[in-house]
């Protein structure tokens, strides 16, 4: 074999060495540095950081009067796409009082019900029980450690509502909404977790089930199939 390809392959392989060495050396050692940063973007740039104090000017005083860095939205603003001007639709109110009726907008359909039931389950069942008597695991479990003096120690429990109470049974959609938007007394308020159109599918099946636990000798005698499912909502709750 010629001397000069022994030559190449020799320096080849040390030059293949080097790559390596470098990973490990980085991988080992410790920097203080920030990593090296090749395309910035907007990547670093001056900064408020959220819940920290607000910048210091050259005069010493702090950028904002109240020190803080984090900002309140400006009064009387709106974020894109939260106008929210349909008060029957998010707020269940019509003409100044609860809305007897749904929004035009969310039709009571069989696949609307449905998703309210998967919705009650996961969202209210565990306080008012799967038929809504108030009688959920929470609840149980609270009420064992509220009965048992060894651990209770003064902690007191507000039972969830059962819903089956003639004055529950009584309020119009609109109020149900309300109370799942914005919460009641002791109940949170759940707007935050269930999207507007949710909270609506929720009260549909509430209704359901309020329906169920007082169904009147008509409800069996009528065609159900011929029965529109709006018929879900007691009669003198309807316009
Ligand atoms: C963490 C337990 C809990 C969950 C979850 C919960 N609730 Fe409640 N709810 C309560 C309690 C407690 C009350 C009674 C509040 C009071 O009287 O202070 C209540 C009351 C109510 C009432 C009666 C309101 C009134 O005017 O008296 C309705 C209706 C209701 N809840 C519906 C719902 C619906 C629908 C959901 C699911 C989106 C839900 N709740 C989820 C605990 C809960």
């Amino acid at each position: 074999m010629p001397k000069w390809i022994i030559y190449i392959l020799l320096t080849m392989t040390v030059l293949a060495m080097i790559p390596p060495a470098v990973i490990a050396r980085a991988r080992s050692s410790k920097n203080s540095k920030p990593r090296i940063h090749f395309i910035q973007d907007m990547d670093n740039q001056a900064r408020i950081r959220a819940q920290h104090p607000s910048a210091i000017l050259d005069s010493g005083q702090p950028l904002f009067a109240d020190g803080r860095g984090m900002r309140r939205p400006v009064s009387g603003t709106v974020a894109q796409g939260e106008l929210n001007v349909d008060a029957h639709l998010h707020e269940g109110v019509l003409w100044g009082g609860w809305a007897t009726t749904y929004p035009p907008s969310l039709p009571v359909t069989e696949a609307f019900i449905r998703r309210g039931q998967e919705r009650f389950t996961i969202y209210c069942q565990p306080c008012h029980g799967a038929v809504g008597y108030g009688d959920g695991i929470v609840n149980q479990r609270a009420m064992e450690l509220v009965n048992n003096p060894l651990i209770a120690n003064g902690t007191t429990w507000v039972n969830p509502k059962n819903i089956h109470e003639p004055e529950i049974r009584d309020q119009p959609v609109g109020q149900i909404y309300n109370t799942i938007t914005n919460g009641v007394r002791t109940m949170a308020a759940y707007a935050a977790q269930i999207p507007v159109e949710d909270r609506w599918a929720i009260v549909a099946y509430v209704k359901a089930l309020q329906r169920s636990q007082y169904a009147r000798p008509s409800d069996i005698s009528a065609n159900r199939a011929d029965l529109p499912l709006i018929d879900l909502i007691p009669p003198e709750e309807t316009e």
